[in-house]
């Protein structure tokens, strides 16, 4: 479904990004595991171009995505949740969700996403006219997971979402996590500084050590490579 080849990024002068490859096949979960500053949210920036990388491609479903403006990127179907979630904090929990799709085309499963959205994050159909803004912090993961639904996408990349999220919710936002994958088919790329966690909960991993990917495979075998338990895995 996702194919990234061969990616260079640049902030300035640094590089950021050296020559990163991987794939995120359909219906999949892949995690990308690294320290901070390893270039994982580089990773999904450039992807959903936010960033422009200077060379390698990027593709979705076939077609060649690198270049293209952000917003017609997740019309492709290919939607983002940042890190820190970046909602609307003024906007109402409803508003936040309208704006996510906005510029969506198929509008006719709309209705049913957003039943499906209140079904597994039932504190978001409570909250509906509270400010965003003050939400919780997991509260407001769960609005913008469900935002990046909104939009009609079939791919969602996540990046960090238990950042300063009580540990309590953290293991909620998993759970649902691999429940869209399972029950509603949704191919997810992760970027998670939770190695442990996310690796239990995806199919694929990588590892990305300093703008490289330096091992990559099936999350299982991941879990006993013994450089990546020392580096990532706390044993
Ligand atoms: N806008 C920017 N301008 C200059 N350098 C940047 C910019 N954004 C990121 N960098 C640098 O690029 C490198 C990769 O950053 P990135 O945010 O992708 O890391 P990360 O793996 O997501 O880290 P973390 O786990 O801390 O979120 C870092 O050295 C960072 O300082
Ligand atoms: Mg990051």
């Amino acid at each position: 479904m996702l194919k990234v080849n061969d990616l260079d990024v640049f902030y300035g002068s640094i590089q950021a990004l050296h020559g990163v490859s991987f794939e995120v096949p359909a219906g999949k979960i892949v995690t990308l595991v690294g320290a901070n500053g390893a270039g994982k949210s580089t990773i999904l920036r450039t992807i959903s171009g936010l960033n422009r990388p200077t060379k390698g491609s990027i593709q979705f479903n076939g077609k060649e995505i690198s270049g293209l403006a952000p917003h017609l990127i997740v019309e492709q179907g290919l939607a983002q949740v940042p890190e820190g979630r970046m909602i609307f904090p003024d906007l109402s929990v409803a508003e936040n969700l309208k704006m996510g799709a906005y510029r969506r085309k198929n509008r006719s499963s709309l209705a049913s996403d957003q039943e499906y959205i209140f079904s597994i994050f039932p504190r978001i159909a409570e909250r509906l006219n509270q400010q965003a803004g003050t939400l919780s912090g997991g509260e407001q993961q769960m609005l913008a997971i469900g935002r990046a639904i909104m939009s009609g996408a079939e791919m969602l990349m996540l990046d960090e979402p238990s950042l300063g999220i009580a540990p309590i919710l953290v293991e909620t936002i998993f759970e649902r996590i691999v429940e869209l994958n399972e029950n509603r088919g949704f191919t997810i790329l992760l970027v998670e500084q939770n190695a442990n966690l996310a690796l239990q909960v995806s199919h694929l991993g990588c590892v990305l050590e300093s703008g490289r990917v330096t091992v990559s495979g099936r999350s299982e075998d991941l879990q006993e490579n013994p450089q990546v338990r020392k580096a990532y895995l706390g044993h």
